[in-house]
């Protein structure tokens, strides 16, 4: 392995209740987070910096956020969050995660930048004017160092036609900053709980499955899969070329509730 490579890990869309035993579609979503933290701790070279790209809570509570937190904590590595549809980001500023919201970070070679794309009481995507300012200062003041984006909603569809209609409203904007600069090597998002990727704006985008349960590829209306839950590994080289790839758990979900009709 090489030392100068930084090592990322990016967990999305844990949905956390106010409860420990909370479930959604059956899922115990407390503990498939746990279950992906676990073996995340287990890793020989433990990552750089774990990336948390919304949907923390499943209804903002900030009870959810203390049991999030807590997790977090007991593994004792940095990690970054952005805020989700089924977020309050409000709650989250108030100190319930122990990490404050960074939106710019400097990881050796490489910068890491987070846009918030959740508006309130909305389930779509949108990126704000003080969003895509921010990324155009970033991307203008740094036009050399390897960058990342990470967000909650992505900006294209991946396929599933109930999903599409969530994504980012105003994607074009987010195209024309991205297209000005070449040093943006790939974007990464959630909130679609499955796995895809494509070429875009001149960069790469990827989306990643969930720590709970994933969504069915390809439905045109709401569909959970039986897939097991999961988590992106982000390997960022020191040449500014990035290698990733999706792990799921090896075991699968024992009760995923399929007639769970949308959430
Ligand atoms: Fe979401």
């Amino acid at each position: 392995m090489d030392a100068d490579t930084q090592h990322l890990i990016q967990i999305t869309d844990p949905h956390i209740g106010p409860r420990r035993d909370y479930r959604l579609a059956g899922v115990e979503t407390l503990e498939t987070l746990r279950l992906v933290l676990a073996e995340i701790g287990g890793f020989t070279a433990p990552p750089d910096l774990i990336c948390v790209t919304g949907d923390i809570a499943a209804e903002g509570a900030t009870e959810a956020y203390r049991l999030f937190t807590q997790q977090m904590q007991f593994l004792e590595l940095p990690y970054q969050w952005l805020p989700g549809n089924h977020d309050d980001a409000r709650v989250i500023q108030e100190g319930f995660t122990a990490a404050p919201y960074w939106p710019l970070l400097e990881l050796g070679a490489w910068r890491v930048i987070s846009l918030n794309t959740a508006q309130p009481d909305a389930v779509g995507g949108h990126l704000a004017d003080d969003e895509l300012d921010f990324l155009a200062h970033c991307l203008t003041r740094d036009p050399l160092s390897p960058t990342l984006l990470f967000m909650h909603h992505p900006p294209i569809p991946v396929g599933c036609a109930w999903l599409d209609t969530q994504r980012i409203d105003n994607a074009e904007r987010l195209e024309a900053i991205l297209r000005q600069h070449a040093n943006v090597r790939g974007i990464f998002t959630g909130h679609v709980h499955q796995e895809f990727h494509a070429h875009w704006a001149g960069t790469e985008l990827y989306t990643t499955p969930a720590t709970c349960f994933q969504f069915r590829a390809a439905s045109r209306d709401f569909a959970l899969s039986e897939q097991p839950p999961g988590y992106r590994r982000i390997n960022l080289h020191a040449d500014g070329t990035l290698t990733t790839e999706v792990v799921f758990l090896a075991q699968g979900l024992t009760r995923v509730d399929k007639q769970l009709a949308g959430y």
